[in-house]
């Protein structure tokens, strides 16, 4: 594998990576190749550009994370930095420092690169604001988790080919989740449909907003009718107001994804999911662990996905 493989930093017409909203097709395509080259390096042991060597890249991590968190650190240590953790728990925020002065003093000590998890939406691009390093968003309230987005589309194009004119089901509390909205802008702009369902306090109150591409389904039957791959969601109860959801008997009983359910859909259609999973919930095991669930390729994916991101944003090469 040549070096050209992995694609030249700074040729993406973003600086910072707050979301996928308004993000071209043409970087979309440009991260899922460069990416696409990392998963193959790693699962052949190729070497790859040690293209963050000596840049400063900061983990500001203010909600809980396992796997977004883990996959980040991974592919910082495998592109050559050395990576600083901070955690909101154990820091001056908990004595009552603001984001800005935490983000200043941080910047002082020299960070190149920021990437950054948030309960509140927008915190990426406040931060960009407030310095002048590079924002990666690790999720930010219920508003975007880019990363978790792209790799999804890495993880469906591999099976799949082209996403154009594949058809994507998402089920599950859309209304809540960043996975889901930034699926939700990316999938279209490479020319999927998308086909939403789940019940209707956890539908998006303005679907419209997504483009033509994107509908709410009639029915469990009308959502999965078709679909080349299904994505569940899990319900993010620490976002929500109470009383969105009578309970989760009836939730399983109307939206979880069983065996028999799967096959309204096409034909060994992809199952994704980001995790973390509520088993028997929002899908059964039977299912989570079949051969069409590609959940934990996802996961691989990750690391592939943060690895070109970093490398096209801030390698130094
Ligand atoms: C998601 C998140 O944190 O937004 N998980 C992840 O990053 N893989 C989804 C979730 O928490 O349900």
């Amino acid at each position: 594998m040549t070096k050209s493989a992995f694609g030249v930093s700074g040729s993406l017409s973003v600086r910072h990576l707050p979301g996928l909203r308004g993000v071209s097709r043409d970087d979309i395509l440009s991260i899922l190749q460069v990416a696409q080259a990392f998963r193959e390096a790693i699962d052949t042991h190729a070497p790859v550009p040690k293209s963050l060597s000596g840049v400063s890249v900061v983990n500001l991590f203010f909600e809980n994370s396992t796997r977004t968190r883990l996959s980040f650190e991974a592919a910082q240590k495998r592109l050559g930095a050395s990576p600083m953790n901070f955690s909101a728990a154990s820091s001056s925020t908990a004595k009552g420092e603001s984001l800005r002065d935490t983000v200043r003093n941080i910047q002082a000590l020299g960070a190149d690169v920021f990437v950054v998890r948030h309960s509140c939406a927008g915190t990426p691009d406040f931060i960009a604001s407030h310095t002048k390093a590079v924002v990666v968003n690790a999720g930010d309230g219920a508003c975007e988790h880019p990363t978790q987005g792209l790799l999804d589309a890495l993880t469906m194009q591999q099976r799949l080919g082209d996403l154009a004119e594949k058809r994507i089901a998402i089920i599950g509390d859309i209304r809540h989740s960043r996975v889901a909205r930034s699926n939700l802008w990316a999938l279209p702009t490479l020319g999927a449909t998308v086909r939403l369902w789940g019940p209707a306090t956890l539908l998006p109150r303005h679907p419209e907003a997504f483009g033509p591409s994107v509908t709410v389904a009639q029915s469990l039957e009308d959502a999965l009718d078709g679909a080349d791959a299904v994505m569940l969601l899990r319900i993010q109860h620490e976002r929500q107001s109470s009383g969105l959801l009578p309970s989760l008997r009836e939730y399983r009983h109307s939206f979880g994804l069983d065996k028999s359910r799967l096959t309204m859909a096409k034909p060994g259609a992809l199952v994704l999911h980001p995790g973390p999973i509520n088993r028997g919930i929002e899908v059964v095991s039977e299912v989570a662990d079949n051969d069409q669930s590609v959940i934990l390729e996802q996961v691989t994916n990750g690391v592939a996905v943060r690895m070109a991101v970093l490398h096209l944003l801030a390698g130094r090469l």
